[in-house]
């Protein structure tokens, strides 16, 4: 493994800036934007997409007060527009799916306030109702006809994905009905949002018209058969909370295995019901399933079942939170990033420190240190099944591939010659995106304070450096034939978000030659005692805990850096490290010229989060070192922690005519439940579709 060093300047901790933890529901209308530094390009263009969790309808924004994590929160969607000379402006909504408005309708203190929704860990969930989908992490450029407007997908992992208006930003149409998506697991509460599993990163082919994305359900067993007793929960008396606190450092500090057994010596109830919930988790093994579901942009959901070459269903330990696709192969993948059905589990009762924190000791497990792919040929997907006409489930054959390193973002090159794939993935070892500061966290540094309060919620910082890696695969044996892998030790310390030149929706590029990713830094506010102590024992540690400690006490700031991938070497072609105390999401790559430019020829948009405020900074791609050619920001602009992005060369209004009614939807469903929920829908929630 090679390393590249810079040398750095010495450089002082500044704490994560407050920004990060601040978002505005406020939606903005065509707002001007200005220009704090720098000129805007004249030669920049279209509109870029970002998509950012804002808090919850009963929050106000962010930040929350009770240590919620900052993920759980509704979508808001930013359009960045830079279609005019001089000029960028920003307009902004949230992303309103019925369930958001049901969310609206039953906020405490209203008629339907038996049916809240509560934030429990990544999840925000209605007993009654089921999950939230909060829209909030990644979209999709797709365009399937030259006589349609280019579209645009919104996609989670524990939902549905929804197609927006690129011109009004108003949330359209699901894509798939609910007969069409399976829920994770079945439960016999009767959910009307049912939690359904899906990819963040589905994929778009410009030459065939096809978006592929996935619908999977996960071992966890019938553990919501126990979850009603949970409201009885928020009467637990002070003591019983107190003396799970204790058990949960006794737990943690003394490694006991045998969890059960020391739950046993309580007769208490509650803890009755968690060694009930525990091993129902431990014991039972439902259902496991992939599907591959592939869409046409026009009809119904087509899917096949994967499995491996001996018929076994393929089994997902983690989540899919990105796919990946090639001319001829579609690849999935199980990903470093823990979330589902669990997160209900994970924090149940939120102000209740005692009993997340002994959950926490539980059930809190490091990710697997591998990332496991599963590679299936496109010319197996001949007639899938289409679950809306009753068909037969219908099987695709997957090879297996095992590669050392973890990894939750990654990309393929288009063309596979002789059958062979790149995969260029970057491994965020000893870093799951779905933990977060806890309220009862402590600091890994003597004497362990507690963690400032203002970062309850934040995610944690990667507890290893990540790696780069590029690998050439065999497709069809899933022998890995190359394998190249890097890290540096200024830019790839929690490696984030990816750009390179596409020209969305009408082609993609052959070959990736040049990545844009975006680093977290190192931040020891970011280092929690319990996520240190679950990622202390890494299995392919390259830096060892001390080191790791002693670093982040000064701090490493965050980085935008370019890699130059190909087969004879892998190494970062550019970078620019942002001032200490400095956070950048969000890249996106903004091209500039025609089809045929070159992969560097364009401009760099992030966000970027600073003691000050937010603010977006566009870097001429062929030139991170120099810096921002371009600061910019507005009072009104408050993002928080902004996830993936988008571009379009051109908005206009949605033309297509794929769309599910929200009455057709759900009609089915509401008629088996209560006349109250029914009565919810006719009141609350059908009015904002029709008419
Ligand atoms: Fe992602």
């Amino acid at each position: 493994m090679s390393e590249q060093n810079q040398t750095s300047n010495t450089s002082h901790y500044r704490p994560v800036p407050e920004s990060v933890m601040t978002a505005s529901r406020s939606e903005l209308n065509n707002v001007e934007l200005n220009i704090l530094d720098g000129k805007l390009p004249e030669d920049i263009s279209g509109h870029v997409f970002v998509i950012a969790p804002v808090g919850s309808v009963d929050s106000g924004g962010l930040p929350y007060v009770d240590g919620t994590p900052i993920f759980n929160g509704d979508g808001m969607i930013y359009r960045f527009d830079f279609d005019k000379p001089e000029s960028a402006r920003v307009t902004t909504k949230i992303a309103k799916t019925p369930d958001y408005y049901a969310d609206l309708a039953t906020r405490p203190g209203s008629k339907y306030e038996k049916y809240r929704f509560r934030n429990l860990g990544m999840g925000r969930v209605s007993l009654s109702l089921g999950l939230r989908n909060q829209l909030s992490t990644a979209f999709l450029a797709m365009k399937f006809s030259p006589e349609e407007s280019d579209r645009l997908l919104l996609n989670l992992d524990g939902g549905r994905p929804y197609e927006i208006d690129p011109q009004t930003l108003e949330t359209v149409t699901p894509v798939g009905s609910n007969q069409e998506w399976r829920a994770q697991a079945e439960t016999p509460l009767k959910f009307t949002f049912e939690p359904v599993l899906s990819t963040a990163h589905p994929v778009f082919d410009p030459n065939t018209k096809e978006v592929f994305t996935v619908n999977y359900g996960r071992s966890v067993g019938n553990i919501l058969q126990a979850i009603p007793l949970i409201d009885d929960l928020d009467q637990i008396p002070e003591e019983i909370d107190e003396l799970l606190e204790r058990l949960a450092e006794f737990v943690r500090v003394e490694y006991i295995q045998d969890f059960l057994q020391i739950f046993f010596q309580f007769s208490d109830n509650l803890l009755q019901f968690y060694v009930n919930l525990f091993a129902k988790i431990a014991g039972v093994d439902v259902d496991n399933f992939v599907y591959l579901i592939r869409w046409d942009g026009k009809g119904d959901l087509e899917r096949w079942r994967v499995v491996l070459p001996d018929k076994t269903p393929v089994k997902i330990e983690q989540t899919m939170h990105q796919i990946g696709m090639s001319q001829d192969y579609v690849i999935l993948m199980d990903t470093a990033f823990q979330f589902g059905l669990e997160q209900v589990i994970n924090n149940p009762v939120p102000n209740k420190k005692g009993v997340d924190q002994t959950i926490q000791a539980f059930l809190g497990r490091p990710q697997s240190p591998n990332t496991t792919l599963y590679i299936i040929p496109r010319r197996q997907l001949k007639k899938g099944q289409y679950p809306l006409r009753n068909d037969l489930e219908v099987e695709v054959v997957a090879q297996k591939v095992v590669i050392p390193l973890e990894t939750v973002h990654f990309l393929v090159d288009y063309e596979n010659p002789d059958n062979q794939i790149i995969l260029h993935l970057a491994h965020i070892s000893a870093w799951d995106g779905a933990q977060w500061i806890r309220n009862y966290d402590k600091s890994p540094y003597p004497p362990h304070n507690p963690v400032e309060p203002r970062l309850h919620g934040m995610i944690t910082n990667a507890l290893d450096i990540s790696r780069m890696g590029r690998y050439r695969v065999d497709a069809d044996s899933g022998k890995v034939i190359t394998s190249q892998k890097i890290y540096d030790s200024r830019c790839t310390w929690g490696i984030g978000y990816y750009a390179y030149r596409d020209l969305s929706t009408t082609t993609i590029p052959n070959r990736l030659e040049n990545i844009y990713w975006t680093s977290l830094g190192l931040w020891k506010e970011l280092i929690s005692d319990s996520v240190f102590q679950l990622y202390k024992d890494y299995k392919y540690r390259a830096v060892p805990t001390e080191e790791l400690l002693r670093l982040a006490d000064t701090g490493i700031p965050a980085q935008l850096y370019r890699i130059y991938t190909s087969d004879e070497s892998l190494k970062i072609g550019d970078r620019y490290e942002f001032p200490n105390g400095y956070m950048v999401n969000s890249a996106q790559f903004i091209p500039r010229g025609d089809i045929q430019g070159d992969s560097t020829d364009g401009y760099i948009f992030c966000a970027v989060l600073s003691g000050i405020g937010n603010e977006i900074w566009i870097f001429d791609a062929q030139d991170l070192a120099s810096g921002p050619l371009c600061q910019l920001s507005h009072p009104s602009l408050d993002f928080g922690f902004t996830i993936h992005t988008a571009w379009l060369a051109e908005i206009a209004p949605r033309n297509a005519s794929y769309h599910i009614g929200v009455r057709q939807d759900y009609q089915d469903i509401v008629k088996q439940r209560s006349k109250d929920i029914q009565e919810l829908f006719e009141q609350e929630i059908y009015p904002h579709f029709e008419g």
